[in-house]
């Protein structure tokens, strides 16, 4: 009789044990990104992965050596477009932009010009920003070539320090 119940609780718990292990395995191998580029495998977001997803922009190619004719052009947008709300060094309406290409990459700060409001609605980095700012960066309508000229020249100013 007791070896009979011994068996039984353990063929029971036996049982529960390969059910859970089935069970952890099944699940996680459905918690598998779903087609999701933003998710990484730590279950965090990836804010680069995740502005590509926001869009327009889905990659931006940097060459190694910052383009100083891009740049120059670049500079003349900034002046035109940023400097209402942006200074280089300084807290103004938004946020200091000197080192701002070593702290985001280059498609987060692509779609943040092309798509500031998808950005404010979408991207924690910048639901946090307007948060601190208490302003929404506005749509200013530029080209992507606008916007990469001007990523130029924030790249050249955080060399040029
Ligand atoms: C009307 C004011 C305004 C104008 C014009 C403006 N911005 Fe902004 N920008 C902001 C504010 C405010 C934020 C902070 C997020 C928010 O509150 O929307 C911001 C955030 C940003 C960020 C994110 C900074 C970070 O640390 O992640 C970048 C990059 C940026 N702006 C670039 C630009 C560029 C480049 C231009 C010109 C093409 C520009 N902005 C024009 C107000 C402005």
């Amino acid at each position: 009789m007791r070896m009979n119940h011994l068996t039984v609780w353990s063929a029971v718990l036996l049982l529960s044990l390969t059910l859970a292990a089935c069970g952890g395995g099944g699940s996680s191998s459905t918690s598998q990104p779903s087609g999701s580029a933003a998710q990484t495998e730590s279950g965090s977001l990836d804010p680069e992965a995740l502005a590509a997803e926001i869009g327009p922009v889905q990659q931006v190619s940097l060459g190694e050596q910052i383009d100083a004719a891009l740049a120059r052009q670049g500079e003349q947008l900034f002046n035109t477009y940023c400097t209402a709300c942006h200074r280089l060094d300084e807290r103004f309406i938004g946020p200091p932009l000197r080192d701002v290409t070593k702290q985001r990459g280059p498609v987060y700060i692509m779609n943040v010009i092309l798509n500031p409001n998808g950005m404010i609605q979408r991207h924690p980095v910048m639901k946090q920003l307007v948060q601190e700012y208490g302003t929404m960066m506005t749509d200013m309508a530029l080209s992507e070539e606008q916007a990469r000229a001007i990523l130029e020249y924030l790249r050249q100013v955080a060399e040029n320090q």
